[in-house]
């Protein structure tokens, strides 16, 4: 899953990868802290160890960068994160492949804490966009720059402003890559 990852961090603009964006130590903490919570209970002794390493590193650098993704969230391989800061992911989304998310976005609930958000594969938000509640996010679908999500969006399609409106993607060519996939 981590390679998957890093081979998001391409930039085919300047035919480079961007490691140094200090966002991928927080997914690779992540990929690590989630392989250990879903280790056999029988490897509790180990599990414990590794925790009281994990957690605090982990702790640290989702402070230091202001990305908050408690390892109780799935998310697939190819996750990427444009820059850093007030990332937050609630503990019970369940997102696809190639997720990408920008500074300042919110993936919570609404105003119950049962509230789930489900997002599909290749799917984008932009930079302080929210998704909100208990809802659904198709495949190949972009979120706006500061979109509030409140309700479920169809796969293909675009969904911007407040509250969020639902349009269908352009084209073949946005549907399969998505302005940042
Ligand atoms: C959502 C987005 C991908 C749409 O781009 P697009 O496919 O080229 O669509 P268009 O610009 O043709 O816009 C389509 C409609 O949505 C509206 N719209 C686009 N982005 C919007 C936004 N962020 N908020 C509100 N409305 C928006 C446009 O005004 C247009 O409305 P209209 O049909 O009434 O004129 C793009 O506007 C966007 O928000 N990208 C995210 C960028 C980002 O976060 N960058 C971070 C860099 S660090």
């Amino acid at each position: 899953m981590l390679r998957k990852d890093l081979y998001r961090y391409y930039n085919p603009v300047f035919h480079r990868f961007e490691w140094n964006e200090p966002s991928y130590i927080v997914i690779a903490l992540y990929r690590v802290s989630r392989a250990i919570r879903m280790m056999p209970k029988w490897c509790f002794p180990v599990k414990l160890l590794l925790n009281l390493i994990i957690v605090p590193i982990y702790a640290f650098f989702s402070i230091l960068l202001g990305i908050s993704i408690p390892r109780g969230a799935k998310i697939g391989p190819g996750f990427r994160i444009y820059h850093f800061g007030t990332i937050v992911i609630n503990p019970k989304a369940v997102i696809g492949k190639n997720f990408s998310i920008h500074h300042g976005c919110t993936i919570g609930v609404k105003n119950s804490y049962y509230d789930q958000v489900i997002i599909g594969d290749n799917v984008t938000m932009g930079a302080g966009a929210k998704v909100l509640g208990n809802l659904k996010i198709g495949n190949n679908v972009t979120i706006g720059a500061n979109a509030v999500v409140l309700s479920d969006v169809p796969d293909n399609s675009i969904a911007v402003g407040i509250p969020a409106k639902i349009l269908p993607k352009k084209n073949e060519y946005d549907i399969k890559r998505g302005p940042f996939n």
